[in-house]
Formats: C-alpha cells, sequence, structure tokens
C-alpha cells in the first residue's frame, strides 16, 4: 500500500514509525513531515488547507490510505473532500468531528444520550453568561466553544476569576473560538486518556494513557500541549474500562450514528474519574500528542492492518494485543514554551540517546546546515518501555542524559503518580 500521513508533531513520528513496521507498507509519504519522520517517509510539501491539491497528489502517486494526524484539517473537511475523489482516508467526516470541534455539540450530545459529564449551561452573549456563573459559584470551569490549541479553559476557583474569563473570552481573547461559551460544573478526581478505534458502527478500545498538561514539575505552571505520558493509565481497571464503554462510547457511537454523523477514526475521551465513575471532559478526534507515542511503542499488531479494518467497516471482527509493558515519554520543549519558543538552537547526542533501546520521536525539529536544530514549541519526544512505569521513566529519562541541548528543558516527574502507587502498592 501507498500511504499519505499529514502531519509534523511526535504523534506522527510515532505514527511513521509503527506503519513503517508493517509488511502491507510499499511505500510512505508525509507531509509536511519532519526530520525524523523523514526516515521512514519521502516527505512533501503539500498545501493542506487545499483538499484538492492533496487529492491531486493521492491520485497522481496512487495512495491507497490517507492517514490524518491532527484535528486541524478534519475539523475543515478534509476527509470529506478527499473520499469525495474516492480516495480512502482514516479521519472522522467534518460533521463527526464536531466531537472535538465545538464543545457546546458534545455537550448536547451527551445531555441527549445521558452520558455522564460536568453540568453546563452554553451562553452565546455576556449578561446570560455571568448571569449563571454568579448562581452557580465557584469553582468553575470557563470553555471557549470551537478550536483553541488547548488555551480556550479556564478553570476557576474564584467568582472573580471566572467573571474575567468571560469577559475575556467575549472580548475575543480566543478569536473566533470566543464567540460562544461553555460554563461547566468543575470535577474532582484522576484524569486519564481513553481511545477507541471506531468505523462508525463498532469502537474498539485502542488503549489508555495519561497525560500531564501542566509546564511544571509538580503540576504547575501554565496548560501546555502536554510535557510528558505513560501507558497504561492504571486508574483505568477493566471495571473502569467496561463502564466507560457502556457509559460512554458506546451511547456516542449510537448518536452519532442517529444524527447521521457515524463517528469513524479514533475517538479520544479525555475523562475525568469521579467517586461516581467515570465522567467525560471533553473529545478529540485524533490520537493525543503525546499519548500516540506511547500508544505506539506498546501495540503489538499491524497498525496498517487496523487503520484499514477502521475504514473498511471491518472492526466488529478484530481484536487488539497491548505488551504488557509500561511505556513512558517525557517531551523535550525549547525555552519559552508554552509562550514564544526560541528557535534554530542546535542539538546533538540523538543516536547516543536512543543506543539503550529508547526511541526518540521527534515534534519540532528541523535541518539547518546539515544540523539538528529547535524548529517548534515541543522539540523531542523521549520515550522507553519497561516491565513497570518506574522502569520506563529510569529509562527514559537515562535517555535525556545523552541529549546534549543546553536550550531545551523537560519535566523530572512524568509517571509520578503511578511510580508513586507502584512503590507503595496502592
Ligand atoms: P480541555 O481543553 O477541555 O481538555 O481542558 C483542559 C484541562 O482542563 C483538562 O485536561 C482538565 O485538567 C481541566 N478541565 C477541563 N474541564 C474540567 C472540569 N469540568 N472540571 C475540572 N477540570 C477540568
Ligand atoms: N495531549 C493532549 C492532546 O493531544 O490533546
Amino acid at each position: 500500500m501507498n500511504v499519505l500521513l499529514l502531519g509534523s508533531g511526535g504523534r506522527e513520528h510515532a505514527l511513521a514509525w509503527k506503519i513503517a513496521a508493517s509488511p502491507l507498507l510499499t511505500k510512505l509519504y508525509a507531509s509536511p513531515g519532519n526530520p525524523g519522520i523523514g526516515r521512514f517517509a519521502e516527505l512533501v510539501k503539500l498545501d493542506i488547507a487545499d483538499h484538492s491539491t492533496v487529492a491531486a497528489f493521492c491520485q497522481e502517486k496512487k495512495i491507497d490510505l490517507v492517514v490524518v494526524g491532527p484535528e486541524g484539517p478534519l475539523v475543515a473537511g478534509i476527509a470529506d473532500d478527499l473520499r469525495a475523489w474516492g480516495i480512502r482516508v482514516f479521519g472522522p467526516s467534518k460533521a463527526a468531528a464536531r466531537l472535538e470541534g465545538s464543545k457546546g455539540f458534545t455537550k448536547d450530545l451527551c445531555a441527549k444520550f445521558n452520558i455522564p459529564t460536568a453540568a453546563y449551561g452554553r451562553f452565546a452573549d455576556l449578561a446570560a453568561a455571568k448571569a449563571y456563573v454568579e448562581k452557580v459559584g465557584a469553582p468553575i470551569v470557563i470553555k471557549a466553544d470551537g478550536l483553541a490549541a488547548g488555551k480556550g479553559v479556564t478553570i476557576a476557583m474564584t467568582l472573580e476569576e471566572a467573571l474575567a474569563a468571560l469577559e475575556a473570552c467575549f472580548d475575543g481573547a480566543s478569536g473566533s473560538a470566543g464567540a460562544e461559551v461553555v460554563v461547566e460544573e468543575y470535577l474532582t478526581g484522576e484524569e486519564a486518556s481513553f481511545f477507541c478505534l471506531c468505523d462508525g458502527a463498532t469502537a474498539l478500545p485502542f488503549g489508555t494513557a495519561q497525560d500531564h498538561k501542566r509546564v511544571g514539575d509538580g503540576d504547575t505552571g501554565p496548560n501546555t500541549g502536554g510535557m510528558g505520558a505513560y501507558s497504561p493509565a492504571p486508574v483505568m481497571t477493566p471495571e473502569m474500562t467496561e463502564r466507560t464503554m457502556r457509559e460512554i462510547i458506546e451511547p456516542t457511537m449510537r448518536g452519532m450514528a442517529n444524527l447521521g454523523a457515524p463517528f469513524a477514526g479514533i475517538l479520544f475521551a479525555g475523562l475525568m474519574i469521579t467517586d461516581q465513575g467515570p465522567k467525560l471532559i471533553e473529545y478529540n478526534t485524533r490520537f493525543g500528542d503525546p499519548e500516540c507515542q506511547v500508544l505506539m511503542m506498546r501495540l503489538k499488531d499491524d497498525l496498517l492492518v487496523l487503520l484499514n479494518a477502521a475504514v473498511d467497516g471491518q472492526l466488529a471482527h478484530m481484536s487488539v494485543r497491548w505488551s504488557d509493558d509500561a511505556a513512558l515519554t517525557v517531551v523535550m520543549a525549547a525555552r519559552g514554551y508554552p509562550g514564544t519558543p526560541e528557535k534554530g538552537s542546535v542539538i546533538r547526542g540523538l543516536d547516543e540517546a536512543a543506543s539503550d533501546g529508547a526511541e526518540i520521536f521527534h515534534a519540532g525539529t528541523a535541518i539547518n546546515g546539515g544540523a539538528l536544530v529547535a524548529n517548534g514549541g515541543r522539540v523531542l519526544n523521549v520515550t522507553a518501555t519497561g516491565a513497570t512505569v518506574g522502569e520506563a521513566q529510569k529509562k527514559a529519562y537515562g535517555a535525556t542524559d545523552h541529549i546534549d541541548w543546553p536550550q531545551g528543558f523537560f519535566r523530572r516527574d512524568i509517571g509520578w503518580r503511578a511510580v508513586e502507587r507502584e512503590q507503595t502498592g496502592k
């Protein structure tokens, strides 16, 4: 098969690594890709926003499957447009990608199909939103409706913070994403990322992970896209997985089909495991980044076979096998992230870092004058496996020691919750 992979981050590097291991693969193309992905794929410059250019490329190169990494093109309808040209695509339609593209859409779906989530209100005007917040009180959560690259959420611990966040939303702080806001109940518990491979009718559980969203050790500082992750998530016991499937995922699959927008692709549920059980925080309609990196390290089966089965509506006949090992990834970021990262600094020592079995996925790198340089906020994902999360953590941090990049930084405590559990046996 000829495959075209869209995207340029660590998630896409991990996908390329796994797709390249498939005996089904003839040739992999990636656009725009990155230097790490370039080891497995021919990198092509396509204007991904121009769907007919992508389609023409697919026809010329006889692409059998397009795999879409990030949410932007999905929400913009790339899967529908390519399918209209007869091209097979792994990824949801524009209508199904509303699960990520509109928080209000997802909240309404939860209400309609009785899916456990935080209580909420949806508002298009400031006065009504303020009145609701004043009635409910703090702590409370304010979210811009649309895609805001992780920046549209305020966890307000006081009424003043909540009112300020509302004013900022309606003032355009989140661009057009803030034209409507969702105000929701503050949930407490442990968070987990839960993935399902979906073909429109069947959802196949596809691994669990825990992410670390804050930039600093001890979960401090501003939110990021994710500073590290590990898999599996211990909080997702077989019982919790079964409840999540029954109470959240299956009603979502039925609900989306019922609305004429069956979901096919990766459904990524951000969960809060509360005293009452799993509650949906949000959906994403693509793999998590950096969660994908740890999932791919543990996946025993051929990814391309599974993606094909999802595209062909054959998941009811499939199963997935995972390594018993844990996997953990540490994100190395450029100074300045999650604000404006410094670009262009030289990175050395990747071969030494990988010599002990770690995988170094590239997230934001470029080649400049023959040298590998930082070219984004999140730059490298240093990833390892081990019999326990603690062992994987030791191996991943051991590998970071070989990376010579003074302008980079990373958290020192990725996996702390799981390691603590392993040590105390709780
Ligand atoms: P989101 O962009 O929706 O994933 O939100 C970012 C982060 O905010 C989540 O990972 C949670 O840590 C937190 N969060 C979002 N919604 C809630 C909520 N209703 N209660 C508590 N924390 C939340
Ligand atoms: N790591 C969280 C996300 O990909 O949305």
